[in-house]
């Protein structure tokens, strides 16, 4: 190709010299006859200078050998047969010769040169080009990951205020149960002091708020454990529209579009309602004046690509999408930096607790998932929660049906608890139904008991953290005694693995501090009526 590119170049710029030629004999013709040859070789000399610095050397040389022939006679003397040849043509010719060569060589030369700049340029030009690709990329990335160092402080941030906040909901967890229970023993004893027991009741609601805003900590600090089972989001989504549209602002339209095919995940249905729900709360809280909240569901397969694009610290794979999204007041980046920290509102006084995203963020860690936030002053908000899909479509019971069974016997309890105030006030929540009560303050003295009087014990009621022997310990060596052994573990504050281990060991039920005397009961209908063990939780 590049071959046949050359000759047919060659071929045109031997046209083009005939051609010169043709004119050249012909301006020679007319020019001669008048005596001057310097004239004619003068103008001889255009064409060889010209083709010489356009085609280099061997045009100028053949231009120079057509215009010898003329001058040194051959052509002259066809066509005028007397001419005489000076001394002048030979000169010329010499001159030409040493012309064209010069010329020639020096274009070539030049093209050469010439060439090896153009190619240098194109290649600064390339290298122009992978240096601004480069430096596009770079910038990227370190956008990238300065988002990730980001993300990873505030990551680190929010382990460490989880863990202060997990200690702090542990004891405040203690405290609370031995008020909340004391306060409903009252309740029931004082009868006809109805002052006393408005008392009792503002101490027990406040009791009792107090203890959500624990939960809503255990939950942001991932320590709560609950039942596990298949929760389908776009049910949980219609849910809580229809939920939202009973009680919510009549200027605020709700949209559900469920597109997710496998809405299903493995998790706690009442820890994703509630995210779910405070997600949409806090969208129509953005919408005094009225707008559309949105709620989504989607597919979604997760890769490295995304992982990246979006700086998530989750495992690639099926995930479905919950979306939550309003055309409210929108958010700053100052709010959007704390957004997740506990207690950060931007709410007046007593109106937010800041919790609500906080446990979001607790919840959906927990749950393997991962949030992500879009948001700009006056443009609305979008939450997206990513939560890793499940194939396995398992339910648990619901407990609160429990509560219609009624004990067939007394039942006889072993309550074992370092916390002697919070052993004593379980004690005192079981009183009433003729339960029979045994305390132990450490797992050695209850296994002692266990062990002593396991024949006649129905349940035991097992708490987790404890000095020596802790609550999994203590369950071990009393499931040697007496392999059917039923136990509740309840505890304040967990290590989910310990919890966990317990239960796939063989405990019954686990329940979280603070509980009210109902909670207490059914949980302990439902474990004496089972027939399965079922891990549960409120
Ligand atoms: N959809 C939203 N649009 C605009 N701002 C929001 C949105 N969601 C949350 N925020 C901001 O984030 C803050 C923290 O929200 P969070 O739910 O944790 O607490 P809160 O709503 O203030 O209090 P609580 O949930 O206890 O009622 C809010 O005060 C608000 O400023
Ligand atoms: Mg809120």
């Amino acid at each position: 190709m590049q071959k046949s590119l050359q000759e047919r170049s060659w071929k045109f710029r031997i046209m083009v010299i005939l051609s010169i030629t043709l004119v050249y004999a012909a301006v020679f013709y007319l020019l001669y006859d008048k005596t001057r040859h310097g004239v004619v070789t003068n103008v001889n000399l255009i064409p060889i200078l010209l083709l010489s610095w356009i085609w280099g050397v061997k045009a100028g040389l053949l231009v120079m050998l057509i215009n010898s022939l003329i001058c040194s006679g051959i052509i002259i003397r066809i066509i005028t047969p007397d001419a005489i040849i000076g001394i002048e043509a030979v000169q010329a010719m010499i001159i030409h010769f040493s012309f064209a060569l010069a010329l020639g060589s020096f274009s070539s030369l030049n093209r050469k040169l010439m060439h090896q700049i153009n190619e240098r340029e194109k290649v600064e030009k390339h290298l122009q080009e992978y240096k601004k690709q480069l430096e596009a990329m770079v910038e990227t990335r370190t956008m990238e990951l300065q988002k990730a160092n980001e993300r990873l402080r505030q990551a680190e941030k929010m382990e460490a205020i989880g863990q202060l906040a997990g200690g702090i909901a542990h004891d405040f967890n203690n405290q609370l149960t031995i008020m909340l229970g004391y306060t409903e023993i009252l309740q029931k004893r004082i009868r006809d002091d109805s002052q006393a027991k408005q008392y009792l009741k503002q101490i027990y609601d406040s009791g009792k708020k107090a203890s959500d805003l624990t939960k809503q900590l255990l939950a942001f600090a991932r320590k709560g454990v609950y039942a596990m089972q298949t929760v389908n989001l776009n049910e949980i989504s219609t849910e809580i529209k229809n939920l939202l549209s009973r009680g919510t602002d009549k200027n605020i339209t709700i949209i559900t579009t469920l597109n997710a095919k496998n809405p299903y995940v493995w998790g706690g249905i009442n820890q994703l309602q509630s995210a779910i729900l405070n997600l949409a709360l806090n969208a129509c809280e953005a919408m005094p004046k009225g707008g559309v909240l949105t709620i989504k569901t989607d597919d979604l397969i997760v890769d490295q690509q995304y992982l990246l694009s979006h700086s998530l610290n989750i495992k690639p794979g099926d995930y479905v999408c919950i979306l939550v999204s309003d055309t409210g007041t929108g958010m700053d980046e100052e709010v959007r930096k704390h957004l997740f920290e506990p207690f950060f509102t931007t709410k007046k006084e007593n109106n937010g607790t800041g919790m609500g995203l906080a446990a979001v963020y607790g919840i959906v860690k927990s749950h393997k998932g991962a949030i992500l936030v879009e948001s700009e002053p006056q443009k609305g908000s979008t939450f997206t929660i990513l939560l890793p899909q499940t194939s396995k479509i398992i339910t648990s019971p619901d407990a609160n049906n429990m509560n219609s069974v009624p004990f067939s016997k007394n039942v006889s309890v072993l309550i074992i608890d370092d916390e002697k105030r919070v052993a004593a006030t379980i004690k005192e929540m079981l009183y009433e139904p003729g339960f029979s009560v045994k305390l132990a303050y450490n797992g050695n003295e209850g296994i002692e008991i266990y062990r002593r009087y396991w024949q006649n014990i129905d349940l035991v009621i097992l708490d987790m953290i404890m000095p020596g022997l802790d609550g999994l310990q203590t369950f071990n060596a009393l499931k040697e005694i007496n392999p059917e052994i039923k136990a509740i573990i309840l505890s304040g504050y967990t290590l989910n693995k310990k919890i966990e281990q317990a239960l796939e060991n063989g405990a019954k039920a686990f329940l979280q501090k603070p509980c009210t005397r109902n909670e207490l009961l059914s949980h302990i209908k439902f474990v004496l009526n089972q027939k399965v063990s079922v891990p549960l939780n409120r």
